[in-house]
Parts: structure tokens; C-alpha cells; sequence
């Protein structure tokens, strides 16, 4: 995998907290008490922001003694949304420290602390007990991330027998090599794609069943176009997570991105499968 420092470089700038106090003011909104729906726009990095984490939420059974993990877990977006929807523990893990304070931070001020708990580590040797996990879910992550198959290794050695793993991903599609820069690396050297035939095949090797693996390309589109709309009629963009941690590189990554999918270069996936053995 690329480095560590190279990963976290990435994603660190040293004051995102106070950038994403500047936002939230500007939106109207208090940054010292911010509501999950102000936070909606910044706090789930990853393609469609809330409508993705709901539509993968959707597609789970999850009750409230459930304890879950979420893999690459950001600003805690996606951690939040589970824990308010389900009642349920959440535990986060990212190797990105800044995006780890900032989570705790806004976590306590939405009042979710007593169930989400965050820790600085990597996805690929994380300090949790074997079986430890009802359930897991990734977002956006896996494209950092060069050894699929030892991800998916570690995070089957932390669920409990029969537990499900829900994946949003980008993946490989048939359009031919991406452009850079992406929200997720600069450059080629940092960034791993597997096609979704890949990811399935590394997941079945892992020792997961999979369930399903939906191409989400029409959906990310039609958002995309939605809000280029909204953007044209004056409007904030809705997904504002990119813009908040890449600033002004984030309107290059973010046509590069809409391209790739609309070129067929990057699929967006939904995945869900199970512990199988
Ligand atoms: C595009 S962000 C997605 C964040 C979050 N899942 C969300 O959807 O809001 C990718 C995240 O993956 C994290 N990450 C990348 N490689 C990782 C690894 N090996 N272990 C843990 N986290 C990793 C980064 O630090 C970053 O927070």
C-alpha cells in the first residue's frame, strides 16, 4: 500500500475544525451545536454524501444491542447516521489522526458519545478482538488501500460468525485508466482500484459470501447532475465534504470523478455479504 504519512498527508491540513466551524457559520448554522442534518453536507465523504450511507443503512438489519465497526470511519458522518437511525455502538477506526479528533469533537456535541468511540489505527491490523463485531461497513476507503484481500482478511478475523460487511466503493470500471487528482490521492501511486469481478473474488477468498454487488452508476449520475443544478441556480453544492478537506484542489477532483463515471472509468459499488466461514 502507499504510506502511512503519504495516506494521512493527504488528508490532513491541520485546521479542519476550524474551516468546518467557518462553514457551518456561514450556512447559518451553530458550530457549537451543530445538528446531524447540519453536518450532512461535510461529514459523509464519500460519492452521493447522505443518500449513500442511508440507501446502504437501508439494506441492513441492525438492532440496537448491535455493536458495529466502521472501516475508514472520516469525521464520523456515516458513524453518527447509524448510531441515531439503529440505537446501536459504533466503533470507528482511521488512520488519519486529525479526521479521528475531529469525529470525537463533533460526536460529543451531537451527544452520540455515549455510543461511538474512534480510534487512530490501520484497517489492515486493527487492535480489536477476534469476533468482536455484529456487523461492518466501509465507505469510500478501499481505494487508499492495495492489499484487498488482507482488508478483508482482518476485518472477517473481527466479526462474529454469520456477521455482514456492507461496502460503498469505487471501483475499477471498463473505460480505461482514471485521471487525477481524486478526492482520495493526487496521483496513480496512492490510488488502488479493484474492478467489481475483483472485489468480489477477493471477498469470496477472505471467506465471505456475497450477497449482492450493485453497480450504483445510474444514481451517482443523476446526483451529480442534481447538483450541478442546484450549483447553476445559485445554490451551494450538497455534498460539501470535499470542498471542506481539499479546498480549493476540490472542484478539479470533483470533475475528474463525474467524468470517470460518466466515461465508465470508475463504478460506483454496493456490496453486502456475509461471514460465511
Ligand atoms: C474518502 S475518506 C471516507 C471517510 C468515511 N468513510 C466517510 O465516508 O465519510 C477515506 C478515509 O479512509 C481512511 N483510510 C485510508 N486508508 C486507511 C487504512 N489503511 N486504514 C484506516 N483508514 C484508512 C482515510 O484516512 C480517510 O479518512
Amino acid at each position: 500500500m502507499a504510506s502511512e504519512p503519504a495516506i494521512t498527508g493527504h488528508y490532513t491540513s491541520g485546521d479542519l475544525l476550524a474551516r468546518l466551524n467557518a462553514a457551518l457559520t456561514d450556512d447559518g448554522a451553530d458550530p457549537d451545536h451543530p445538528t446531524l442534518e447540519a453536518l450532512a453536507p461535510y461529514d459523509q465523504f464519500h460519492g452521493r454524501g447522505l443518500a449513500a450511507t442511508e440507501e446502504l443503512a437501508g439494506m441492513l438489519s441492525i438492532s440496537a444491542s448491535d455493536h458495529i465497526l466502521d472501516v475508514g470511519s472520516g469525521i464520523g458522518g456515516p458513524a453518527r447516521y447509524f448510531a441515531d437511525r439503529f440505537g446501536c455502538r459504533v466503533t470507528g477506526i482511521d488512520l488519519t489522526a486529525e479526521f479521528c479528533e475531529v469525529a470525537r469533537h463533533l460526536t460529543g456535541l451531537t451527544g452520540l458519545d455515549d455510543r461511538i468511540s474512534y480510534e487512530v489505527g490501520n484497517a489492515l491490523d486493527m487492535p480489536f478482538a477476534d469476533g468482536a463485531f455484529d456487523g461492518a461497513y466501509s465507505m469510500n476507503v478501499s481505494m487508499n488501500i492495495e492489499d484487498k484481500t488482507g482488508l478483508y482478511l482482518e476485518i472477517h478475523r473481527v466479526l462474529k460468525s454469520d456477521a455482514w460487511l456492507a461496502l460503498s466503493e469505487l471501483a475499477q470500471g471498463p473505460g480505461g485508466e482514471v485521471e487525477y487528482p481524486t478526492p482520495w490521492s493526487l496521483t496513480a501511486d496512492a490510488s488502488f482500484l479493484a474492478t467489481p469481478d475483483e472485489t468480489r473474488e477477493r471477498l469470496e477468498a477472505a471467506g465471505f459470501l456475497v450477497e449482492c454487488l450493485d453497480d450504483a452508476t445510474e444514481a451517482t449520475l443523476a446526483s451529480g447532475a442534481q447538483a450541478r443544478a442546484i450549483v447553476e441556480a445559485g445554490g451551494k453544492p450538497p455534498h460539501r465534504a470535499v470542498g471542506l478537506i481539499h479546498g480549493d484542489l476540490a472542484p478539479g477532483m470533483m470533475k475528474t470523478m463525474s467524468r470517470a463515471v460518466a466515461d465508465g472509468q470508475l463504478v460506483p459499488i454496493e456490496v453486502i455479504c456475509r461471514k460465511a466461514r
